[in-house]
């Protein structure tokens, strides 16, 4: 009997190490398939860039826990040219409906194929060229033929797309205080207070970016909807016209996807033109654009403080050696 209460007694001493010990230090990202092995390369692969210098990392770095965006207001690309709009985290894109901020491809892996032809961010002339570059590889043609067992040719283009996307979808931050159920007293009360303003009418689900819509459909609303002449001065909201310019469709000027607010705390600066710099002045914007409401400094403090529990632990991620 009594050595029984000892087993159990140690026993329940060294669980409690354990689960302590996962708190502390984070899990170490581990591929579980030969898709997302090859995914996993090819995300740092700098030999898709014109000069061979950019990989989708350089504007979503992921490695030592980043947070998956670049911190400048819009993206840089080859020979350090900027673009129109911020890059958004890879964390937890897998599971937004359509993909980028105006919601032009449909899924991650159509996604993937855009920033290596793009002439200010990859900067490569054809995928083709971007194939060529990686297809005599002897490390490439065993990753692509383990992941793609039976293809002819497996590395192309389309292959080196869903291996992306593959990869990406590991990308998930799903133990947050809000998903545990371990939210301070203070957040929980800015939860309440995104709620009653009205926040939710747009930031809803379980990812805060609106229904659970099939892949494909976008959950688009308009932003500014209430504008307002000092902001617009400041900040210039309605400069770019969104999703019009995907669809040329006078009803979707100034229409956005609504994002998912997830790391939203450590992913600033906000908006698609990356022009707010804290999530504060985000969170007053919002209130003013959206909602037409002067939020009271008490309630911006409070709905931050909820925004702050969506912050997830990352895996840690190592870079690849380079193939
Ligand atoms: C030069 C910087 C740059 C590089 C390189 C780059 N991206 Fe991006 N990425 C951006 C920007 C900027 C956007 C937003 C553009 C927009 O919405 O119009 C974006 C959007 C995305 C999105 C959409 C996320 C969302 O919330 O809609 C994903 C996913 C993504 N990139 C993954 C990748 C992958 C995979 C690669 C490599 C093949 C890559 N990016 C290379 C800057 C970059
Ligand atoms: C009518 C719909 C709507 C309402 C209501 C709304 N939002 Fe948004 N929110 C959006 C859209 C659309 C965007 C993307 C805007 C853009 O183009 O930059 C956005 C962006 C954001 C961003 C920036 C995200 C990023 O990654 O840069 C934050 C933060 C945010 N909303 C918080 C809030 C808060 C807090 C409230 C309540 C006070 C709120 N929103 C109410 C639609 C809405």
């Amino acid at each position: 009997m009594r050595n029984l209460f000892i087993i159990s007694v140690s026993i329940f001493l060294m669980s409690c190490t354990k689960s302590q010990k996962a708190e502390e230090t984070s899990v170490k990202w581990k591929a579980s398939s030969k898709m997302e092995e090859l995914g996993y390369h090819l995300y740092f692969e700098t030999r898709f860039s014109g000069d061979d210098s950019i990989s989708c990392n350089t504007c979503h770095d992921i490695l030592n826990q980043g947070n998956g965006a670049q911190d400048t207001a819009v993206s840089e690309g080859i020979n350090k040219q900027k673009g129109g709009r911020n890059s958004p985290t890879v964390w937890n894109a897998k599971f937004l409906s359509v993909q980028f901020w105006d919601g032009r491809a449909k899924d991650l892996a159509e996604q993937a194929k855009g920033p290596i032809t793009n002439p200010i961010e990859m900067g490569m002339e054809s995928h083709d060229l971007a194939i060529n570059k990686i297809k005599k590889d002897e490390n490439y043609i065993k990753l692509f033929k383990e992941a793609f067992p039976g293809a002819a040719q497996p590395i192309n283009i389309d292959n080196t797309a869903l291996a992306i996307a593959a990869f990406e979808e590991t990308l998930t931050t799903l133990d947050t205080p809000y998903d545990k159920g371990s939210m301070s007293k203070e957040a929980a009360k800015g939860f309440e207070v995104f709620k009653e303003v009205g926040c939710t009418s747009c930031h809803s689900g379980a990812h805060f970016a609106g229904p659970k819509l099939p892949i494909g459909t976008g959950f688009y609303m308009k932003f500014p909807t209430f504008p307002n002449e000092e902001f617009e001065k400041k900040y210039q909201f309605s400069k770019d016209k969104g999703r019009f310019e995907v669809t040329g469709k006078e009803s979707d000027k100034n229409m956005w996807r609504v994002p998912t607010l997830r790391n939203v705390a450590i992913t600033g600066p906000y908006f698609h033109n990356g022009s707010v710099g804290d999530l504060k002045t985000a969170i007053k914007v919002m209130g003013k654009t959206q909602l037409a409401q002067d939020l009271k400094s008490e309630q911006i403090e409070s709905i931050e403080a909820f925004l702050n529990t969506l912050t997830g632990k990352r895996p840690l991620i190592e870079e690849p050696e380079k193939l």
